[in-house]
């Protein structure tokens, strides 16, 4: 590590939680020392609907991290979500005129990848190498040294809805913090769960949280593919409560205490208590119909989740299958029935790599809040170009809020 001892806080904006993770780096690794949730209100989809709402939730969770770690937070890395994040593979072309390749011709053929068409209403996030081509030969992680006249970079771009990455900015300057970098979420979570040899091998992280389902492809040591897909475990919720004819909140608290994502796993003895609407007594009913309002709900979220990795053409890659992580991965079954959906090894996973305060963060719930942290370390050791884009638009946000500030 270039520094030690540096803080880093990771900020997951979820649309049912919104979590701020503070980590400490010292020359052994990543430290947890600190934790604070809200939950989220008034978010859709992974836009924001309510940039009040948002600040409050941040600010809560932000003191409540400060307060848990003892630290003053400054900036935090942030994760983008909604299904206005898009990626997609290009490829960016340099002549090296029959000489070495040095870390410049690399950085020039990574920088022309950038010339895709990018819609006025959107910008780009991350430019992710993926390998690099000399002369024809390809598959090269790194070309340095090598000799030829052409290099081309593959990269993955990710892009995102100006208007989203502006509301973030915007809501977490009001909090009176700096924005490090804002990070697309799987990009985040897989930092904190997939192994390098999952990386190597193949494998396709899925995140099931509320309202949206994130998917991100890595083969060969590289990501290949990200999509995010409308879907969560909210409709879960929501079809329990259409379903056994509870409230909302019932709804919620009986998925999360007995709900199962396979009912074959389930007893056919087994009964729960399930609270009525407009003051009619509970009735008990059987668990098993709980799991058959859950099972096809959680099935079409992996099938569609199947279907995405078909179309992307990496779906004969994933040699150590699907990684499941998110709040709704905590279902149990839910692991079984995705080895059903995908015909491949699949497991659920929780934030590792971190030491210090693990068990406050041991739930899929918290891959991308420490996931974002990792990232920040890895930025910490080389250069982080967006992060300082994205700072600069920060400062000149917060100077606006000042600005506010003083005038009124
Ligand atoms: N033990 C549990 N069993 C089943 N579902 C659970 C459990 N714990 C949390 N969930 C569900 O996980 C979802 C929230 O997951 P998570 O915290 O990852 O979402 P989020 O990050 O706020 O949302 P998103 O990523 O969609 O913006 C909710 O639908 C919640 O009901
Ligand atoms: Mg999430």
């Amino acid at each position: 590590m270039s520094a030690k001892n540096e803080i880093l806080v990771g900020l997951d904006i979820g649309t049912t939680k919104t979590t701020a993770i503070v980590g400490e780096v010292t020359e052994n690794g990543i430290d947890i020392i600190g934790i604070g949730t809200s939950p989220s209100k008034e978010m859709r989809k992974g836009a924001v609907v309510n940039i009040d709402n948002m600040v409050e939730a941040i600010k809560t969770a932000v003191d409540e991290a400060e307060h848990m770690s003892g630290c003053r937070i400054n900036s935090v890395y942030v994760g983008i979500a909604g299904n206005h994040v898009k990626g997609q593979n290009s490829l960016g072309i340099v002549s090296i005129k029959g000489r070495e390749v040095d870390e410049d011709d690399v950085q020039r053929a990574i920088e022309a990848s950038r010339a895709i068409a990018v819609p006025v209403d959107r910008e780009i996030m991350h430019i992710l190498p993926q390998n690099y081509v000399v002369d024809g030969q390809d598959g090269i992680k790194d070309p340095k040294g090598m000799s030829g006249v052409r290099l081309e970079a593959k990269v993955h771009i990710v892009t995102a809805a100006s208007s989203a990455i502006q509301n973030i900015i915007k809501s977490v300057n009001r909090v009176g913090l700096d924005i490090d970098d804002i990070v697309m979420e799987q990009l985040a979570a897989t930092e904190a769960v997939l192994s390098l040899d999952e990386k190597d091998l193949g494998v396709a992280l899925i995140d099931i949280g509320g309202a949206n389902t994130s998917i991100a492809i890595y083969a060969e040591g590289s990501i290949k593919h990200t999509a995010i897909l409308p879907l969560g475990g909210n409709y879960i919720t929501s079809d329990i409560a259409t379903g056994l004819r509870t409230p909302l909140n019932d709804a919620e608290e009986i998925k999360l205490k007995y709900g199962c994502a396979l009912t074959s796993m389930i007893s056919k003895e087994e009964t729960i208590r399930v609270p009525s609407v407009g003051g009619r007594e509970d009735r008990e009913v059987s668990r098993q119909i709980l799991g058959r309002v859950i099972e096809p709900r959680i099935e079409e979220i992996l099938s569609f989740a199947f279907k995405e990795i078909v179309r992307s053409g990496f779906e004969d890659l994933l040699a150590a299958g699907v990684v499941l992580t998110g709040g709704t991965a905590l279902l149990p079954g839910i692991v079984e029935l995705a080895e059903q959906v995908f015909d491949m090894p699949a497991r659920r996973a929780n934030p590792t790599g971190v030491g210090g305060l693990t068990d406050v963060v041991n739930s899929p719930a918290h891959s991308v809040g420490v996931g974002l942290i990792v990232y920040g370390s890895k930025q910490m050791e080389g250069a982080s170009v967006y992060g300082k884009k994205i700072n600069i638009l920060g400062r000149i946000f917060r100077s606006f809020k000042k600005w506010i500030l003083d005038f009124f």
